[in-house]
């Protein structure tokens, strides 16, 4: 008996399997699916909770942002602003491995999540047969990373990802072994030169035909090192500054809970779950971060949150936003 078939997570991605894998992503649960390029763990992208469920379950010690997988350029164009030069490259290379990264539509449902709090959004139409018939069926944006635990290689067959993440996921669609194997190209086009953020299954070249220029030198997104200086690094930084492991706030500061929050607090304050809750604090710390952040107070106090699970990678987000900023703000 094959392991994936004892823990009979694989089904044989066939329109009723398809159908119950839509419902499951809509009950908040991970799907694994197939795309051209790897595996995908997916989740419904307007649900927090389900999106946290993705970065515990690949157990990734930081929130990096995700990319969305839709169904057509018309709902890309709903999550995302596609400008002349986006939609350029959408109707030439999508459905297939290339990634967008777009300002952010100011109405968007998507969970800050899977922005990890930034003004822009990733997105991808693949065209896989198994995930286009799995988004037409949601009907929605999903939320997928490539479906492997953090740190492992990404996965090209069902069986690597019941292998890799057997226990954490509701079902893995199974579509056969992936024909190219590495992930999707991700050019951002946010602002003014167009810039290769991933080298990956698009070779740059077919991409600067279309668009008629160079594109601007990748940046190592993975590890979060702006290779020129000047370039921003991928997250969301806070104006306010932070202070950790506090158990009350001074006057004047935002209080961010966690758990029960001390009697007496007066000023602006957002609980991540009064429960202790990991995953609902997760699904809510980059909301949490803007809006004690809009609320004016110069520093943002923040509870102990304990360093397991989910807490791994909140605290890291949460340290970074504490660590002095480079380059310092201007006087
Ligand atoms: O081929 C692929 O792209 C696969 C399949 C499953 O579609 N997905 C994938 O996702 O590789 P993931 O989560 O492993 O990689 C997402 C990359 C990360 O490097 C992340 O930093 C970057 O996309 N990313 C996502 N949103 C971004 C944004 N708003 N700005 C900059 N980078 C972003
Ligand atoms: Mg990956």
């Amino acid at each position: 008996m094959r392991s994936d078939q004892r823990c009979g997570l694989i089904v044989a991605a066939d329109e009723k399997a398809i159908a119950r894998a839509a419902r499951l992503l809509r009950d908040g649960q991970l799907v694994a699916f197939p795309t051209e390029t790897v595996y995908g763990l997916g989740a419904d992208a307007e649900n927090g909770r389900a999106v946290a469920r993705i970065f515990e379950a690949k157990g990734r010690p930081r929130f990096n942002p995700l990319i969305l997988h839709v169904a057509s350029v018309a709902l890309a164009a709903r999550i995302g602003e596609l400008s002349p030069l986006s939609r350029r490259l959408a109707e030439r290379f999508w459905p297939g491995p290339l990634t967008l990264v777009v300002p952010r539509a100011p109405r968007s449902a998507v969970s800050d999540l899977v922005t990890a709090g930034l003004d822009t959004i990733a997105l991808r139409v693949p065209s896989h047969p198994v995930a286009a018939a799995l988004l037409e069926a949601f009907a929605g944006p999903v939320a997928a990373p490539s479906a492997n635990r953090s740190g492992h290689v990404s996965p090209t067959r069902a069986e690597h990802v019941a292998a890799d993440l057997g226990g954490k996921v509701a079902m893995i669609l199974d579509g056969g072994p992936v024909t190219i194997g590495l992930e999707s190209t991700i050019v951002e086009l946010s602002g003014g030169t167009p810039r290769l953020l991933r080298p990956g299954a698009l070779p740059r070249t077919e991409i600067e035909s279309v668009l008629g220029t160079r594109l601007a030198a990748p940046v190592s997104i993975e590890t979060d090192r702006p290779v020129a200086p000047g370039m921003l690094e991928s997250h969301y930084a806070p104006r306010a500054a932070i202070r950790l492991n506090q158990r009350t706030a001074r006057p004047g500061e935002a209080l961010l809970a966690f758990g029960a929050p001390p009697a007496g607090h007066q000023g602006p304050i957002f609980n991540l779950s009064p429960e202790g809750d990991l995953i609902e604090a997760a699904a809510n710390l980059f909301a949490a971060l803007r809006k004690l952040d809009a609320s004016g107070a110069p520093v943002i106090a923040v509870m102990p949150i304990p360093e397991e699970g989910l807490g791994e990678a909140i605290n890291d987000r949460l340290r970074r936003a504490a660590a002095p900023r480079h380059p310092p703000l201007a006087p």
